[in-house]
Parts: structure tokens; C-alpha cells; sequence
């Protein structure tokens, strides 16, 4: 289908959700001078340009990351924040980073990260940002099953989806079991949108009886439009860094 463009919704509640916990792991995994593996089976193009056509049509950045740092939602030290500032002075004050380009603002030398991208445009746009990183314009489940578990072995694994057609949310639980029996210490986060038909639902579900262990993060927000069907974000981790559990409480309560 690949229909889905992520520039009409960069920068919104849900990417502020799905950012905050992704750069707090990231900030955590890299405190300790061991190296790490970064993956991402849906990457995106890497940048945004919050005063695009696409953004300025949707407002929803404007709803969301250009609302909460008016809100000081993200103080100073907060890693998103941080890693947000650096983007903005090197690209500009429009700029907003995709997960790609938080990652970036982390990883050390050393450290090895692996980005999927399917889509041919945004796999040109990511590439002229990503050169830090193993790009590979494949399925990104099957990228990640032929990694995993990845070296160095300690590190962290992005799930990002579309979710385009309703059988991507069957398609996930099996993925990230398998993914999970074949990188036990890996974390793996997996976002998903909380959505009045309940599409998500079985999903989360099933995840959670398979991965009992595992932080799930829920936030509800206003649709961005009358009748929109989203009206939240989730994150499911597997084996969340200390302190998350803390950070998404923080979060949650300020949406
Ligand atoms: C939600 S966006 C990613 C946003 C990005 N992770 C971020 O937070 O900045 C999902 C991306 O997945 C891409 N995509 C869709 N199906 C894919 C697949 N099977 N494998 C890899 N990428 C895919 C889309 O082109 C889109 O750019």
C-alpha cells in the first residue's frame, strides 16, 4: 500500500508520546559506556519540516510538540528535548526529528544501528540524513528477523508501523514473539494508536498475555479532527530500561 506519509502527522501528541519514552531509553542505554545495537523496522524519513505544506494542513504539530514546548511539557534536560534542540540548530527552528535522528542524537561511535524503510521517497530523504546508520529499503519485520539478535547484542529495537490495513495488527504478536525468543535481553517497543473502533485492542492484549513483563504506556488525547478515529498513543516494551515506568507516568499525566 505504502499510501502513508508520516510528514502530515510529525510532531503530534503521538509522536510526542512515542518520542519522549524513545529518546528517555535512548538517554538511559547510553549513559553506560557499553556499545549497543539500534534497530527500526519502520523509519520514516528521518526530518521534518514542521512549516511544510504537509504539517501546516494537518496542525497537528501545532497540537503537539509546538503546544507542549510552550507548556514546558519537556523541560531543558528532558532527552527529547535535547535531542530536539540539536536538531533545530543544525536544520533550523522548523525542524523536527523522526525517530531516526532522536537515535542519532545518542548513538556513540561504535554503536551499530539498522533502519528499514520501504517506501522509495522517504528512503531517498532518510538516506541524506542517515548516514550514520545501515539503511535497508526492505520489509522491516524482515529485516529485523534477519538481524536479530543483532551486535553488539545489548540494544534496542524500534517498531513503527503504518498500520495501513487491519491485518497488520494481527501480524504483529507472532513478529515480536519470535523476535523476542531470539533476542531475549533486546528491548523491543512497539507503538500503536489507541483508536475508538478498538482495532488495536486484540492486539495489546494478546501482547500482554505473551509478554506479562512488559511496560504498556497509554495515553488518550482529542482526535485531531471531529471524527478522527485515533484518540490515543501506546507503547508496549520489552525488558524497559529502569526508570521508564517513572518517565511514562510523567508523561501520561500531562496529556
Ligand atoms: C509511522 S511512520 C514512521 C515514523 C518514524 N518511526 C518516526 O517516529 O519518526 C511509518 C513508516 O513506515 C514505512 N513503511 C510502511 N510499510 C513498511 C514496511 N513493510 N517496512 C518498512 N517500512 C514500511 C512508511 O513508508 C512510513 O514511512
Amino acid at each position: 500500500m505504502l499510501s502513508y506519509q508520516h510528514a502530515y502527522h510529525a510532531g503530534n501528541l503521538a509522536d510526542l508520546h512515542k518520542h519522549a519514552l524513545l529518546a528517555s531509553m535512548l538517554a538511559y542505554l547510553t549513559a553506560k559506556p557499553k556499545q549497543l545495537s539500534y534497530l527500526e523496522t519502520h523509519a520514516g524519513r528521518g526530518l521534518y519540516d514542521l512549516a511544510g505544506a504537509e504539517s501546516e494542513k494537518t496542525g497537528e504539530a501545532a497540537a503537539g510538540i509546538t503546544r507542549a514546548l510552550s507548556e514546558n511539557w519537556l523541560p531543558a534536560d528532558h532527552p527529547l528535548r535535547q535531542a530536539l534542540d540539536a536538531v533545530r540548530a543544525r536544520h533550523g527552528a522548523n525542524a523536527y526529528p523522526g525517530s531516526p535522528l532522536i537515535a542519532r542524537h545518542f548513538l556513540r561511535p561504535g554503536d551499530e544501528a539498522h533502519l528499514a524503510e520501504l517506501h522509495p521517497a522517504e528512503h531517498q530523504a532518510l538516506a541524506r540524513v542517515a548516514g550514520f546508520a545501515h539503511l535497508h529499503r526492505q520489509d522491516g519485520f524482515q529485516m529485523a528477523q534477519a538481524i536479530c539478535p543483532p551486535t553488539p547484542r545489548r540494544g534496542l529495537l524500534l517498531i513503527d508501523p503504518s498500520y495501513e490495513v487491519k491485518a497488520d495488527y494481527d501480524a504483529i504478536p507472532p513478529q515480536i514473539a519470535k523476535l523476542a525468543r531470539k533476542w531475549n535481553v533486546g528491548v523491543i517497543a512497539l507503538w500503536y494508536p489507541v483508536l475508538t473502533d478498538l482495532r488495536h485492542a486484540a492486539m495489546v492484549e494478546t501482547l500482554r498475555r505473551d509478554h506479562p513483563e512488559a511496560l504498556v504506556s497509554e495515553v488518550r488525547f482529542p482526535p485531531a479532527r471531529p471524527g478522527h478515529g485515533m484518540v490515543g498513543s501506546g507503547m508496549v516494551v520489552l525488558n524497559p530500561p529502569y526508570g521508564l515506568d517513572e518517565e511514562a507516568r510523567r508523561i501520561a499525566a500531562l496529556f
